[in-house]
C-alpha cells in the first residue's frame, strides 16, 4: 500500500449531524503532507441555494466505482448517482438499500463525503469552458452510436458532488496503488471490517413465517438426520404477538415456551436469529418509554425510535438484552430502506427526529444507527446478523445486507458493488423458477459472504420442491469445506481493511479489460468465481495476468477469456495458492477442529489460517512438494496435503 492515512478537506460551514459523528474509533490516522493523485488544488466549491457544491476534475481514462450496494449499475464514468435508501431500487440511478457516499477512482484515490443528505454526484461532466467547445466542434450528430458516443465526453470533466441542505462539506480522501488498497483505507477509517463469529460464516435458514416452535425443531432436527449442514435458523414475522409495527414480544400461540425452545435449539447446535423491524407497536412493552425520544411521523402505526440518541438506544437496546439473554444469537433488521418505489411507506424526508435529525438524514443513518443499538446490546457476543439498510462508514458492523429483488445478475453485481464501500451483501435463495435456477443460486450463495436460504413464504425446504437435496447437500458441505479461507479473509477485512468479497476490478485495477466486469469477482485473495445463471449454457471468463487453475478440473488455465461451461460454479485458484478445505462439519461448535486438506497449486506458496481459539495467525507454505506446517492448533488440523 502507498499510504497509509487519509487527506481531510473542509469546504465553506460543513453540517453537525453527519456520519463522522456516529462512527466507530478510526483505524488509519490523518496522512503526512499532500497526496499524490487527488487534484486537491483544482477542486472547485460553490454555496448554492440549494446546498453546496464541489467540483473536481478527473481525466479522460478514469472510471469510478462505488456508492454503496449497487444492484443495477457497476462502472459509474458519465452517470449521475442519487444516493437515496430505496428498498426496490428499480433502476441505475443510484437508489440502494445502501447508498453510501463514498467512490474510488481508477485514478487512485478514493473520497468520502461526509453527508446524511441524499447527495448526488455527477460522475463526468463536461464543464463550459473553451477547451472543451473546440472539442465538442464535431459537427451535426445524425447518427444514434455517434450521439451516444459523444454524450460519454472525452477529455477532462468533472466529478461533481452536489449536497442539498448544506453549507459546507468535508470531504475525506485516500490513496492507493489499487482499488482495494484505497477501500482498505477506507474500511479501517471506518473501524476496520467486522469479524463474525465462525459459526455465523455457516449456513442461515430462514423458516416459514408461520411455523411455531415445534414445526421449525422438527425441520431443524430433520437437517441434522439428513446430514444438511446449517448453523443458523432464521425465525421470520411470526414470533412476535405483533408485527408490522412490531411488538418484540413472543407470540404465546406459536412459542408458548421460549425459552425451552431456544434450548432445545442450541442442544441441537443451532443458533436463533430474529426478524423485526424498528418500528414499534403500540402494545410492544417498549412503546411508552420510547415515545419521546422517537420520530414525529410513524410508520404501519409504530414509532420511529431516534437511535441516535443514548435514551432511544438504552431503551430499545435494554429490552433487546432480555432476547439475547433467552439465547437469541442475531437478528434480521428489516424495512430500514424505506421506499419511494413500493407504496411510499416510511417516515417522510421532513420527519424531525428529537435529536434534530431530518427525516432524509435519519434514513441515510437508520440502519447504521440501528447496527449500533443492536450490536450494544449484544455487547461481547459473536454475531453475523442481516441488515436491509446501511450506509457511510459501516464496515466494522457484523450485519450482511438483502433484498427482495430476485433477479440472479443483479445479486451477482451486488457481489460486485458492495465491496468498494465497506458493505457486505448475501444473493439470498428463495423459491426458484426450475432445478436449474435454484442450484445456479444456490451456488452463488457458497460463495458469498453469508449463505442464506430465505424461505421465509416457503411450504417446505426449496430443494423439497425440485427433489434437490443431495444437490443441495453437496453444495452446503462445500460451503463448510471453504470456512477456514472464508474466515481468513474475514480477518484480513478485520485487521487491513481488506473486503473478503470484491470486484476483479478492485486488486486488478489497470487491466483494461476488467473494468466492466460486473458477473465475476474475487472471493478471498485466491479465488475467482464466475457463476453461471439458469438458461445459460456457457458463459465467459477473463483471468488477469498470471497463473490460474480451474478449482474442479485442476487444470491449467492461462490468462485471458475463456468461454466455459459446466454444471458446476466456475471457480478459478491463482497460481501459488494453498487453499486450506475443511472436511465438512455439520456445523461450526465451539470446540470444533477442522481436519484441513491443503490444496497446493503451483510450485510454490503459501496462505494463512486465522485461528479464533487461540486468537493467533498460522503461517503455512509449500514448496516442491514440501509443505512447512506449524504444527496443529486448537482450530485446525493437517490431515492431507495434495499438490497440483
Ligand atoms: C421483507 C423481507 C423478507 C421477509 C419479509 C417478511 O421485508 O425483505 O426477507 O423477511 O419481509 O415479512
Amino acid at each position: 500500500m502507498e499510504t497509509e492515512g487519509y487527506y481531510f478537506y473542509r469546504f465553506g460551514e460543513p453540517e453537525t449531524l453527519t456520519p463522522t459523528k456516529f462512527a466507530p474509533p478510526r483505524k488509519v490516522q490523518p496522512a503526512e503532507g499532500a497526496p499524490a493523485k487527488f487534484p486537491a488544488n483544482a477542486c472547485g466549491f460553490t454555496l448554492l441555494k440549494r446546498g453546496c457544491r464541489v467540483q473536481i476534475p478527473i481525466g479522460p481514462e478514469e472510471e469510478i466505482y462505488g456508492f454503496g450496494l449497487q444492484l443495477k449499475g457497476f462502472a459509474c464514468r458519465g452517470q449521475k448517482k442519487a444516493l437515496r435508501p430505496n428498498a426496490d431500487p428499480v433502476a441505475n440511478s443510484g437508489d440502494s438499500h445502501a447508498p453510501v457516499p463514498f467512490l474510488v477512482s481508477t485514478g487512485g484515490y478514493g473520497i468520502f463525503i461526509d453527508t446524511a443528505r441524499y447527495a448526488e454526484i455527477s460522475c463526468g461532466v463536461q464543464r463550459n469552458d473553451a477547451a472543451v467547445a473546440k472539442q465538442a466542434d464535431q459537427g451535426v450528430m445524425t447518427d444514434v452510436n455517434e450521439l451516444y458516443r459523444i454524450r460519454e465526453a472525452v477529455g477532462v470533466s468533472d466529478l461533481i458532488l452536489d449536497i442539498p441542505a448544506a453549507k459546507g462539506i468535508d470531504l475525506y480522501v485516500f490513496e492507493g496503488q489499487t482499488i482495494t488498497d484505497i477501500v482498505a483505507q477506507y474500511n479501517l477509517f471506518s473501524g476496520g471490517g467486522c469479524l463474525p463469529p465462525y459459526w455465523g460464516l455457516g449456513i442461515l435458514y430462514r423458516c416459514n413465517a408461520g411455523w411455531s416452535a415445534g414445526d421449525i425443531l422438527q425441520f431443524a432436527k430433520g437437517l441434522r438426520e439428513d446430514a444438511i449442514p446449517c448453523d443458523t435458523i432464521g425465525l421470520e414475522p411470526g414470533w412476535h404477538t405483533r408485527s408490522y409495527s412490531c411488538s418484540f414480544v413472543w407470540s404465546p400461540e406459536r412459542f408458548p415456551d421460549p425459552e425451552g425452545f431456544l434450548r432445545e435449539m442450541q442442544r441441537e447446535h443451532f443458533h436463533v436469529n430474529l426478524w423485526e423491524h424498528a418500528f414499534t407497536h403500540p402494545e410492544s412493552p417498549i412503546h411508552d418509554a420510547l415515545r419521546p425520544y422517537s420520530g414525529d411521523y410513524l410508520v404501519w402505526g409504530g414509532l420511529v425510535p431516534d437511535f441516535s440518541l443514548r435514551e432511544a438506544r438504552e431503551i430499545f437496546g435494554g429490552h433487546h438484552k432480555q432476547l439475547i439473554a433467552q439465547g437469541v444469537s442475531g437478528f434480521k433488521l428489516d424495512e430500514c430502506d424505506g421506499s419511494d418505489y413500493t407504496g411510499s411507506w416510511s417516515f417522510p424526508n421532513s420527519t424531525l427526529f428529537p435529536s434534530g435529525l431530518e427525516g432524509d438524514q435519519m434514513h441515510s443513518l437508520f440502519g447504521t444507527l440501528y447496527m449500533q443499538t443492536l450490536m450494544e446490546a449484544l455487547g461481547a457476543q459473536g454475531t453475523l446478523s442481516e441488515v436491509r439498510n446501511a450506509g457511510a462508514l459501516a464496515a466494522s458492523y457484523p450485519f450482511v445486507l438483502y433484498s427482495d429483488l430476485y433477479a440472479h445478475s443483479d445479486f451477482i453485481r451486488g457481489l460486485c458493488t458492495a465491496g468498494f464501500s465497506g458493505l457486505l451483501w448475501a444473493p439470498e435463495v428463495r423459491d426458484a423458477a426450475s432445478k436449474e435456477d435454484l442450484i445456479r443460486r444456490v451456488q452463488s450463495v457458497i460463495f458469498s459472504p453469508q449463505a442464506i436460504i430465505n424461505a421465509w413464504y416457503c411450504g417446505q425446504a426449496p430443494w423439497v420442491d425440485w427433489d434437490a437435496k443431495a444437490e443441495i447437500q453437496r453444495l452446503f458441505q462445500l460451503r463448510m469445506q471453504l470456512l477456514p479461507y472464508l474466515y481468513t479473509a474475514f480477518y484480513r477485512y478485520a485487521t487491513e481493511g481488506v473486503a473478503p468479497v470484491r470486484a476483479v476490478v478492485s486488486d486488478y485495477t489497470y487491466d483494461r479489460e476488467v473494468r466492466g466486469i460486473d458477473d465475476a469477482y474475487l472471493f478471498g485473495d485466491a479465488m475467482l468465481v464466475a457463476p453461471l445463471l439458469a438458461g445459460q449454457k456457457e458463459r465467459k471468463v477473463y483471468l488477469p495476468a498470471g497463473e490460474w487453475y480451474d478449482f474442479w478440473t485442476k487444470e491449467k488455465v492461462a490468462a485471458g477469456w475463456h468461454t466455459v461451461a459446466t454444471e458446476n460454479i466456475p471457480v478459478y485458484v491463482k497460481s501459488g495458492t494453498m487453499l486450506p478445505l475443511a472436511k465438512p462439519v455439520p456445523f461450526v461448535g465451539d470446540e470444533t477442529v477442522f481436519a484441513l486438506r491443503f490444496e497446493c497449486y503451483g510450485p510454490a506458496g503459501g496462505c494463512r489460517l486465522a485461528d479464533d481459539i487461540e486468537e493467533r495467525l498460522l503461517e503455512v507454505s509449500f514448496e516442491c512438494g514440501k509443505v512447512n506446517w506449524p504444527g496443529d492448533s486448537k482450530r485446525y488440523h493437517c490431515e492431507e496435503v495434495e499438490f497440483f
